[in-house]
């Protein structure tokens, strides 16, 4: 099996979750500031947030929409111009991939508050990987079709550097206060 089309495979497959990752941060500027956070400031029972304003409806609202429909589309364009010599999610596999990525985000959210570091403050690898593991995890019991041991642990050493290179992206861009 050849690195480049197992590299190509996982990237379509990992597609709709990216996207469903990625959006949210632009949920600061399509409403402006009026944001509602997804634990409504409330604090867990070490006094700190349980998730804090990191995580917000609006955010998990974009990244649901825009990672099944972005995430299917672009890899359904992918599908039309080279066929079948990859496998591709369907639009409920995009589905369920975007709402496991923006659960394991959370997820990270609230591991990353009950370790005492505050919202941005950086978690390496689980920043990078929470996400992905968990939309690996929901497409395994929805769909294990798409995915052989090969494609998962592709996707898993090709996430974090590119996470990476994305938020580094969103940092100059002024969309992210931090470069993580
Ligand atoms: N975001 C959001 N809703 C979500 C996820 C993300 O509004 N469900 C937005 C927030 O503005 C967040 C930004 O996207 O600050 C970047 O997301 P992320 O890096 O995951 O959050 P952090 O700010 O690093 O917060 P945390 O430390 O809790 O991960
Ligand atoms: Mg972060």
């Amino acid at each position: 099996m050849n690195i480049g089309w197992l590299v190509a495979q996982a990237l379509l497959i990992v597609w709709p979750p990216y996207v469903a990752n990625a959006t949210p941060v632009l949920a600061r500027r399509v409403f402006r500031g009026r944001l509602h956070p997804v634990d409504l400031n409330r604090v867990f029972i070490d006094g700190r947030r349980v998730l804090g304003d990191g995580k917000t409806y609006e955010g998990l609202a974009m990244g649901v929409v825009l990672g099944t429909l972005v995430g299917y589309l672009v890899d359904y364009v992918i599908y039309l111009m080279v066929g079948s010599v990859f496998k591709y999610p369907s639009i409920l596999d995009s589905l369920v991939m975007s709402i496991a990525a923006l659960l394991g985000d959370m997820l990270g959210a609230f591991i990353k508050r009950r370790l005492g570091l505050r919202r941005g403050e950086p978690a390496p690898l689980l920043d990078q990987l929470d996400f992905l593991l968990a939309s690996l995890l929901a497409l395994y019991i929805i769909n294990p079709s798409l995915l052989t041991v090969p494609i998962i642990v592709t996707a898993v050493l090709i996430t974090p550097p590119i996470h990476l290179a994305t938020n580094t992206g969103a940092y100059l861009l002024g969309l992210k206060n931090e470069p993580w």
